[in-house]
């Protein structure tokens, strides 16, 4: 494939500027009122041990009910994902972004459908304007079919990292059941093809950036699929709130966060919304992030729910499958407009 400078090479070799190719127009620059992120927020932070606890978990299913419907987006504390195992995933990440170039360069692929992905920016072949970011992206489950393509060095990357999109899978599993029961639906509600569906693993790497003020780590955009769940080194990931104003998501140390992705929004008929997200970059640390992006699968046709549709709340959306998404994304720019707006 092409051969690229990534951001990390960029930043290793000691630029002081930011090169053209990744400034952005001053309309969309992270540092520019009304564009600049003043607060901070604090998200609702959900204990989700207590949702084995009989009598607590009605508790926390309305907590988790208020944060989706305020925020879209929750911080979630004792979710089970052992901290050796985050530990251990950062690690072999930390080790995949410092190889060499040349090390990496035989994973670069530019097409959406190849089940693993090694890139800077998002796309570096069409991308008019370059984010500050390198990224592996695999597909993760079921583990066993994708874990032979992952990449081999560094040789602990497939133990460690596949430990991590194990435990978060379930995690996810567990999330998607509160989710569903805090919208009065069963908490079986679509469970086969939770189980079916798709988990890809994005693994972010944002280098330090010399002038953070003129660039993104990411553009704008509400994640397509059902549940992402988020693990962050360091602060940098911002939310547009109600008010369409851009916050920065506080960095909890061992928390994960749950965003709420384009299905779940179509499911919920509307009651709860994917929000929209972007990624700042800094002068001042390196900042890794995994976002497992979950997704029912690529043919099942997603409609709101039946029993959230009723006189009162007509469905406000028609249906639509994860790959009629796919269809829309090679021909649509999705910092632009998102995909579940066309289908109002
Ligand atoms: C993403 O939106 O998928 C990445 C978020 C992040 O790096 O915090
Ligand atoms: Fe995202």
């Amino acid at each position: 494939d092409d051969y690229f400078t990534s951001a990390m090479a960029l930043t290793e070799s000691g630029v002081p500027r930011v090169p053209t190719r990744y400034i952005l127009p001053p309309s969309q620059r992270p540092m520019l009122s009304p564009s600049i992120a003043t607060d901070t927020i604090s998200l609702p932070v959900i204990d989700l041990s207590l949702l084995h606890d009989p009598l607590l978990r009605p508790c926390v299913i309305h907590e988790i009910e208020l944060a989706c419907k305020g925020f879209g987006f929750f911080q979630i504390i004792n979710h089970g994902v052992p901290s050796s195992v985050v530990n251990d995933a950062v690690d072999a990440a930390t080790r995949f972004f410092d190889l060499s170039a040349d090390e990496k360069m035989h994973l670069v692929s530019n097409n959406f459908h190849d089940p693993v992905r090694y890139g800077t920016s998002i796309n570096h072949s069409t991308d008019k304007v370059y984010y500050w970011r390198d990224f592996i992206k695999h597909y993760s489950h079921p583990l066993s079919k994708w874990i032979d393509l992952w990449p081999s060095n560094p040789p602990c990357y497939k133990e460690k990292m596949g430990k991590y999109a194990e435990a978060t899978h379930v995690l996810h599993k567990q999330a998607i059941e509160a989710i569903s029961e805090s919208l009065g639906l069963e908490k079986t509600y679509l469970q086969e093809e939770i189980e079916e569906g798709s988990q890809v693993m994005a693994v972010n790497c944002y280098p330090v950036c010399p002038e953070p003020e003129m660039a993104l780590g990411m553009p704008p955009h509400s994640d397509f699929g059902s549940l992402t769940i988020l693990l962050q080194s360091g602060q940098g990931l911002e939310m547009m709130d109600s008010n369409k104003k851009w916050v920065s998501v506080p960095y909890i140390e061992g928390a994960l966060i749950v965003l709420l992705g384009d299905q779940i929004e179509v499911m919920s008929n509307g009651i709860y919304k994917s929000m929209i997200h972007r990624v700042t970059v800094n002068k001042d640390f390196k900042r890794l992030s995994f976002a497992s992006l979950h997704s029912l699968p690529m043919q099942k046709k997603i409609s709101p729910a039946p029993q959230l549709v009723n006189e009162d709340r007509p469905a406000a959306y028609g249906e639509f499958s994860f790959n009629d998404f796919l269809d829309f994304v090679s021909s649509n720019d999705i910092t632009q407009q998102r995909f579940i707006d066309t289908l109002k």
